[in-house]
C-alpha cells in the first residue's frame, strides 16, 4: 500500500513516524508551506501512485482537498476537522467512488473510551442520584474550547440519560439547572487533553478518564484505520472500524 501524507506539520510528521514503524511506504508528502514536503501541491503528480492519502491539513482546505483526491480515484484517511457541517456535500462527493474514512479523533483509546461512557451513561441513566460532569484540560497553545473530543462526549451523555437536556459550556454564575450538565475546560501547561467524566451522588463518586500523552494516539489511528481502509469503496467512519474489530 502506498501513502501519501497531506499537511506535514505536526500530525503529518507523526504519521510519517507511525508509517515507517510498521514498514509502510510513504510515496509523497505534500504540504503548501512545509519546505521538508517532496511535494507543495495536491495534484497528478504528488498523488500518482498512491493508494491512500492521510489528510491532515486545514479546515478551509478540506472541501476542497477532497474533491481533488475524488478526482484523481485516491482513498482517503480524513483527520482534518472542521468541516463536518458539509457531511452532505461530502457523501455525494464521494459516492462509491474511492474509499473515505474520518474521524473528529482518531486515537483508539478515546474511540474506546467513548464506547465506555456511552455504556456508563446508560447505567446511569436509571440512577438517579448520580449526577454526570464533564471536565477537559488542554495545552496553553489550543485556541478553542470546549475540545471537539469534549463536545463528542458530552453528546453521548446528553443522548443516553434522560434527565438530561442541555451542555453548559460557559463559567456558571448561577445554580446549575436539573436538565443541564456542566462541560468544564482548563487551559495551560502541556496537556496533550485529558477528558473526564464523573457521576457523582451523594456517597460516592465514579470518575472516567482519559489522558493523551502525545499526539502519537491520533497518529497511530490514523494509520490502522487507514490500512482498514484498503480496497474499500464508500464512506465510512471510525465506528465503522471499530466496530469491525468489535466484530
Ligand atoms: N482527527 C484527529 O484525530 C485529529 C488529531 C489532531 C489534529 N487534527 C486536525 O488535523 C489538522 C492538522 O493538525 P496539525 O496539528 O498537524 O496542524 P499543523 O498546522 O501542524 O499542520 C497542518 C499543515 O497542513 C498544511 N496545509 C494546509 N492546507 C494545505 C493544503 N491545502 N495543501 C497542502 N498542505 C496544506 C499547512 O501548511 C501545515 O503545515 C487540524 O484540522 C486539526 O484539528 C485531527
Amino acid at each position: 500500500m502506498n501513502i501519501a501524507i497531506a499537511g506535514y506539520g505536526r500530525m503529518g510528521k507523526k504519521i510519517e513516524m507511525v508509517c515507517r514503524e510498521k514498514g509502510l511506504t510513504v510515496v509523497s508528502t505534500i504540504d503548501m508551506m512545509a519546505q521538508e514536503a517532496k511535494y507543495s501541491e495536491i495534484n497528478a503528480e504528488s498523488l500518482s501512485g498512491v493508494d491512500v492519502v492521510i489528510d491532515f491539513t486545514y479546515p478551509d482546505a478540506a472541501l476542497e482537498n477532497i474533491s481533488k483526491y475524488v478526482h484523481h480515484g485516491v482513498d482517503v484517511i480524513m483527520g482534518t476537522t472542521g468541516w463536518f457541517d458539509k457531511m452532505e456535500e461530502v457523501t455525494a462527493m464521494v459516492g462509491d467512488t474511492i474509499g473515505f474514512l474520518w474521524s473528529g479523533n482518531f486515537s483508539t483509546g478515546v474511540n474506546i473510551y467513548f464506547r465506555i461512557v456511552r455504556a456508563a451513561s446508560k447505567l446511569f441513566d436509571r440512577f438517579p442520584d448520580y449526577d454526570p460532569m464533564l471536565y477537559e484540560i488542554h495545552h496553553n497553545q489550543k485556541k478553542d474550547s470546549p475540545s471537539g473530543t469534549a463536545e463528542m462526549i458530552g453528546a453521548i451523555l446528553l443522548e443516553e440519560i434522560g434527565r438530561k437536556n442541555r451542555g453548559v459550556t460557559e463559567k456558571l454564575d448561577r445554580q446549575i439547572a436539573e436538565d443541564e450538565i456542566h462541560f468544564a475546560s482548563m487551559r495551560g501547561g502541556h496537556y496533550h487533553g485529558t477528558h473526564s467524566v464523573q457521576f457523582d451522588s451523594p456517597v460516592d463518586t465514579i470518575e472516567i478518564k482519559h489522558t493523551a500523552r502525545n499526539r502519537e494516539g491520533f497518529a497511530r489511528g490514523a494509520v490502522d484505520a487507514a490500512q482498514w481502509l484498503h480496497g474499500k469503496k464508500g464512506l465510512f467512519s471510525i465506528d465503522d472500524y471499530i466496530d469491525s474489530i468489535m466484530g
